[in-house]
């Protein structure tokens, strides 16, 4: 099975894939990035992805990678390409190659490159063992806003959880819940469903977008504000958002477990909602 990159214009196989060693991306991390998941070989919630793209790159002082319109068309030629039906497109956006000065070139050649890739199907709804989180000082950067490639704090964040025999970490900012390394957190406190404004501190998921809406239609009360650690394990559900892994209930924050120790019933209305917009959006 051939393995293909859009790179710069050209859908190529992915063994012949070249960039540069002074490409900004690699030198700097100067570049923004996106994961759009793909269900039945249609791209999920494409227009979202593509609207934050947008701003993450605006965020970084770079023009548009492409119109709209064009983009889409590309990214639709380059799945049909590709044999992969169910797995996720990953898209990166640099800043491109230009000789090694923090000043930005006067006339950047931007690289944007775009690839499919195979997920296994994410757990159903309450499927699966609960996920394992540990939190972890936030030391990220206050424009998480921005979909950068610069994740190493991420990256160390995931790595300790993993170590710890745990699945995710979660970042606490001055006491108060974020996000985690790769995933937004919500909470069911007092029936409401609360999680963290977007912004400085946390990433617009568009998983939690959706769901946001998700919670409107099934007339959830939701709440958008910081809450403590505290009020995190005293939660009676907590669960995990993003584009690769949909839902992931929460079954224990450090060494506590979180409400029943089983996926909770709004966690469930929930994602049993997004599962029906899934199937809405990308049936075949
Ligand atoms: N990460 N917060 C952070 C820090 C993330 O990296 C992600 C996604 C999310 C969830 O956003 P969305 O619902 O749009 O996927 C929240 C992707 C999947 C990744 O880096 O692989």
């Amino acid at each position: 099975m051939s393995d293909w990159i859009w790179l710069n214009g050209e859908i190529i196989p992915m063994s012949d894939a070249r960039i540069g060693v002074e490409d900004r991306g690699f030198q700097f991390a100067d570049g923004v990035y996106e994961v759009i998941r793909l269900y039945n070989a249609r791209p999920f919630t494409l227009d979202a992805h593509l609207e934050r793209l947008q701003k993450s790159a605006t965020g970084i002082d770079l023009p548009a990678p492409l119109d709209r319109p064009t983009l889409k068309n590309e990214i639709g030629r380059l799945i049909a390409k590709s044999a992969v039906r169910d797995g996720m497109i990953y898209l990166q956006f640099t800043r491109g190659v230009a000789p090694r000065n923090h000043l930005y070139p006067s006339t950047p050649k931007p690289t944007l490159l775009f690839y499919a890739r195979p997920l296994p199907p994410a757990n159903g709804p309450g499927e699966g063992e609960g996920a394992k989180l540990i939190a972890v000082d936030d030391d990220r950067w206050r424009r998480c806003w921005i979909k950068s490639i610069a994740l190493l704090p991420n990256v160390l964040a995931k790595n300790k959880a993993i170590a710890a025999e745990a699945d995710e970490a979660v970042f606490i900012d001055g006491g108060v819940v974020t996000e985690c390394s790769a995933s937004n957190l919500f909470a069911v406190i007092g029936g409401k469903l609360v999680t963290h404004p977007v912004g400085s501190k946390v990433l617009p998921g568009i998983t939690r977008a959706v769901l946001l809406d998700a919670a409107a239609t099934l007339d959830i009360e939701v709440d958008e504000r910081g809450f403590s650690e505290e009020e995190a394990v005293r939660a009676s559900e907590l669960f995990i958002t993003s584009t690769t892994r949909e839902i992931t209930w929460v079954a224990r924050w450090n060494d506590r477990y979180i409400g029943q120790a089983r996926c909770g019933p709004v966690t469930l209305a929930l994602h049993r909602e997004l599962c029906r917009r899934i199937r809405l959006e990308t049936a075949g």
